[in-house]
């Protein structure tokens, strides 16, 4: 079965730029207002510098002024589907810790999984102002 924000995080995925890992991946994140904002993954030769898809999405949607998030597929080639990196998750969290993430397989299996499930606790403690200053 697929879905309008599954078939744009796959049209997304078909522009990854991932010539040293060769693992390509498409996401696509619906906001509040209904707006969808695609990303892929972009990489470069330091590698540590790489952009994933989810994160590309994320900073597309508020730099157009959208600042909450309903929804967000992704799309990999592989036997599971894959779950966002630890980085993803807390950029993500910062507009979204509730976000419905659905993450699918090009042979369309998929699983469904809740933002906070994958990131408790996604601010608590950070960047607060320290006791007795
Ligand atoms: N990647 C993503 O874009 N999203 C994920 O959820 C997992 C990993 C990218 C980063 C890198 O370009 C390549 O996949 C291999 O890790």
């Amino acid at each position: 079965m697929t879905n309008d924000l599954q078939k744009a995080a796959l049209g997304a995925r078909s522009r990854a730029y991932a010539p040293y890992s060769h693992f390509l991946v498409g996401a696509a994140l619906r906001s509040g207002s209904g707006l969808v904002f695609t990303g892929c993954n972009v990489e470069d030769i330091s590698f540590g510098l790489t952009m994933c898809a989810e994160r590309v999405c994320v900073v597309k949607a508020v730099e157009q002024g959208e600042t909450t998030f309903e929804a967000l597929a992704i799309v990999a080639d592989t036997e599971q589907p894959i779950v966002p990196c630890g980085a993803c998750r807390q950029v993500l969290a910062e507009f979204a810790p509730n976000l419905v993430i659905t993450s699918w397989t090009l042979s369309g299996q998929s699983c469904e999984f809740s933002l906070h499930d994958l990131l408790p606790l996604p601010k608590q403690g950070i960047l607060q102002v320290p006791r007795g200053t």
